[in-house]
C-alpha cells in the first residue's frame, strides 16, 4: 500500500534510506530521490520506465543553492531566475562535476528548478541533498495533479506520497535552456512565454522538426490518455461526425450537449486560462477512467497560457491511432 500522508519527518526520512516519495509541487507531483544515491536514482528511471538518455530535474531550494551544481549562469539566467523563483521555471545550465552523469544522461549541462510548494520547499530545506523529480507518472502517460493520479499509477510500488492537495499550475515547468547567452524554450509549460519576454526579451522557442528532441517532454506522442483522443477546433461538429461513439468532451468554456455526449469537462466557465490550466489534467485523467470510445478536446486559443495548454493537447493526441 502506498501511504498519501502530510508527514514531512516521515518523508525525510525515506529519502535519507534512499528510497523514493511522491512530492507535491505547484506544476505537477515528482517521483523523488536523493540525486547523489544511484540507488534512488535508478530506482526512479525503473518505476517510471523512462529511458536512461532521458534526463532528470534537479530540485532545490534556492537560487544560491544551484551554484554548488552549475558552472555559471548567464546574466539572462539570473534575471529569469530572480523573477520566477521559487515558481515553475526550469534552468538548463552548465554542470559541475559534482552533479552524477546519471541525473543528466551523460549531457554537460543539468537542469534546476526551485519549486513553489510550502510542504516540499520544507522538505528541501530540511534534507542536506537536492532531490531528483520526473514527473511521477509512468513514461508517456498523464502527469500527476494530485495524489490519488500517484497512488493509482504505482500503488504498492511506492511507500509514501507526501500530500500537498492539488496542484495550483497543473501543468509542468516551462524549461529554458541558453546557447551564448542567450534564452531558447525548449519546453513550454506553466510559465506563459510573454511572461519570459517581459524579463529578458525576445526567445526564440526550439523548433520541434529541425532540432532532435533536447527534453523528451518534447516527443511528439507524451501526456496521453489511454482513450483515443482528438483535438479540433469545432467540437459540435467533430461530436455530429461521430454519432455512435460515446464521447467525452474537454471544453475550455462552452457547455456541450448531445446524445452520443456521455461527460462534459468544462475548464474555465468563466474562460480564464489559468484556471483551465490548473485543472487541465485532472480533467484528462477523470475522463480517461469512464471508458468512453473518444475524448474531443477543444483547441485554445494560441496565445499565453493558451500556446501550453494546445502544447500538451497536441502531445496528447498525436500520431496514435
Ligand atoms: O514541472 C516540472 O518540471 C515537473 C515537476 C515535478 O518539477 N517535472 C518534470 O520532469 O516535468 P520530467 O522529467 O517529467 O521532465 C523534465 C524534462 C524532460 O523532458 C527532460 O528531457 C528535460 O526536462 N531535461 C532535463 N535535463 C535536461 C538537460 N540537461 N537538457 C535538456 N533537457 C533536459
Ligand atoms: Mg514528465
Amino acid at each position: 500500500m502506498t501511504l498519501v500522508s502530510s508527514d514531512l519527518a516521515r518523508a525525510a526520512a525515506l529519502l535519507q534510506q534512499e528510497q523514493l516519495v511522491a512530492i507535491p509541487t505547484e506544476t505537477v507531483y515528482g517521483l523523488a530521490g536523493n540525486i547523489f544515491s544511484e540507488t534512488a536514482i535508478k530506482g526512479i528511471f525503473e518505476m517510471k520506465q523512462r529511458p536512461l538518455f532521458n534526463p532528470l530535474i534537479v530540485h532545490t531550494h534556492s537560487l544560491e543553492n544551484v551554484s554548488q551544481f552549475v558552472r555559471e549562469i548567464p546574466p539572462k539566467a539570473a534575471q529569469l531566475a530572480e523573477a520566477f523563483w521559487p515558481g515553475s521555471l526550469t534552468l538548463v545550465l552548465p554542470k559541475k562535476n559534482t552533479v552524477p552523469d546519471l541525473i543528466t544522461a551523460g549531457k554537460d549541462t543539468v537542469a534546476v528548478r526551485v519549486p513553489n510548494h510550502p510542504i516540499t520547499l520544507e522538505l528541501l530545506r530540511s534534507l542536506n541533498f537536492p532531490l531528483a523529480a520526473p514527473s511521477a507518472n509512468p513514461f508517456g502517460c498523464i502527469s500527476p495533479t494530485r495524489p490519488e493520479h500517484v497512488q493509482q499509477y504505482f500503488d504498492g510500488q511506492l511507500k509514501m506520497v507526501l500530500d500537498g492537495g492539488a496542484c495550483t499550475q497543473g501543468i509542468e515547468s516551462t524549461i529554458v535552456g541558453f546557447d551564448k547567452g542567450e534564452p531558447i524554450i525548449y519546453r513550454l509549460g506553466a510559465i506563459a512565454v510573454e511572461a519570459i519576454e517581459a524579463v529578458v526579451g525576445p526567445v526564440q522557442i526550439l523548433n520541434k522538426k529541425e532540432h532532435a528532441p533536447q527534453a523528451p517532454g518534447m516527443l511528439s506522442r507524451h501526456y496521453a490518455p489511454n482513450t483515443p483522443t482528438f483535438l479540433v477546433d469545432n467540437i459540435q461538429e467533430f461530436i455530429v461526425q461521430h454519432p455512435n461513439k460515446k464521447i467525452g468532451v474537454l471544453s475550455f468554456s462552452e457547455t456541450v450537449a448531445a446524445p452520443q455526449v456521455h461527460a462534459l469537462q468544462l475548464l474555465s466557465p468563466t474562460a480564464n486560462l489559468q484556471e483551465a490550466m490548473s485543472r487541465l489534467y485532472a480533467a484528462m485523467h477523470t475522463l480517461d477512467a469512464l471508458q468512453l470510445d473518444l475524448i474531443v478536446a477543444q483547441r485554445f486559443p494560441d496565445t499565453g497560457l493558451g500556446k501550453s495548454i494546445n502544447d500538451r493537447l497536441q502531445r496528447a493526441t498525436k500520431g496514435k491511432y
